[in-house]
């Protein structure tokens, strides 16, 4: 790693989602300068803004978290999809090359069909199957047409604290004592956004653009996600098929990466996903704990 690598200036839009702000305190404790930016402070969708905040930020790196991540209601919604997810990466994108500053463009399983049976690496056709899949592709694409230097990462199946999330849903509900039906034929590996923050603050070290999947370790479905979610609750999980619970978007019924090059890249394992996941529900059952103090 060079010097300079290691403390930079970094810009992180969309700051006040789940992966951004989980990515911030992150990248703070790495020894960088980090301007966390929500979208009250940065809409990517106005390119005056974007070039004004660059210009004024000058940051030396930026990462993209800022985007549109309803799945279900793109598919109603698709013109503002595209507008924040490819038209507002392409006004990044342009604004970023004319200061030569790279970007790191976080992207999405969904931008693969789910046929394959075996993890999708990153040399593997894309096929989104929803508009969310289409339009994170569509910015996976701006930022390749306009920036030399580009990171794309495409992660999983996202949970951590500041989010709406599958655990903390499926958490509630448990204690609620709501019945808990989950689709056991979508395979995929959930991601913390905590452990995903490590993994792109170690990437980004390196100076080796490209285009990476991170995501944690393993293989799982959504119905075995969610027993390992609830396993201290004593409740139960029933699976259900995909075909028994229609939702306006299609996903992957098959959506693994293959992380083989990121680990290449960075020089260590990721970490397992029942570990990460264990990791995360003992922190919210502390500050949990703390808060009723
Ligand atoms: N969540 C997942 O399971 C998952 C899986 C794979 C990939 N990803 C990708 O990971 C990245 C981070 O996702 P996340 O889970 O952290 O999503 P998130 O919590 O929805 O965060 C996205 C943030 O972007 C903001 N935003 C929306 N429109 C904007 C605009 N025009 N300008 C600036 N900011 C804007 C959102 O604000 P509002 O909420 O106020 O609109 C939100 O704070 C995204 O690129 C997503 O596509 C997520």
């Amino acid at each position: 790693m060079t010097e300079d690598l290691k403390r930079q200036k970094i810009l992180v839009t969309g700051a006040g989602g789940m992966l951004g702000s989980a990515l911030a305190p992150c990248l703070k404790k790495r020894g960088h300068e980090v301007v966390a930016l929500p979208k009250e402070d940065l809409d990517v969708t106005s390119y005056a803004q974007v070039g004004s905040t660059l210009k004024g930020v000058r940051p030396e790196l930026v990462i993209h978290c800022a985007a549109y991540t309803k799945v279900d209601q793109a598919e109603s919604e698709p013109g503002l999809a595209y507008l924040i997810n490819g038209y507002g990466s392409e006004n990044l994108a342009l604004a970023a090359q004319a200061l030569d500053i790279p970007v790191v463009y976080i992207s999405s399983d969904y931008v693969f069909d789910g046929e394959q049976t075996s993890p999708y690496t990153t040399w593997d056709k894309t096929r989104p199957l929803s508009i969310y899949g289409k339009s994170k592709l569509a910015g996976e694409e701006a930022i390749q047409r306009h920036l030399n230097k580009f990171y794309i990462v495409r992660t999983s199946w996202l949970y951590g604290p500041n989010g709406p999330n599958f655990v903390d849903t499926i958490s509630r509900m448990a204690k609620e004592g709501k019945p808990l039906k989950v689709v056991c034929d979508q395979i995929g590996t959930p991601t913390c956004t905590l452990t995903l923050s490590e993994y792109l603050a170690d990437l980004i070290a390196t100076g080796r653009y490209g285009v990476y999947h991170a995501t944690d370790e393993g293989v799982t479905n959504w119905y075995e996600f969610a027993k390992e979610i609830v396993k201290d609750l004593k409740v139960e999980v029933s699976p259900i098929e995909t075909k028994d619970f229609p939702r306006p978007a299609t996903r992957p019924k098959y959506s693994v990466l293959d992380k083989t090059t990121l680990v290449h890249t960075i020089g260590k394992e990721l970490t397992p996903w029942k570990k990460a996941l264990a990791d995360y529900l003992a922190s919210v059952r502390e500050a949990q704990k703390a808060a009723s103090h």
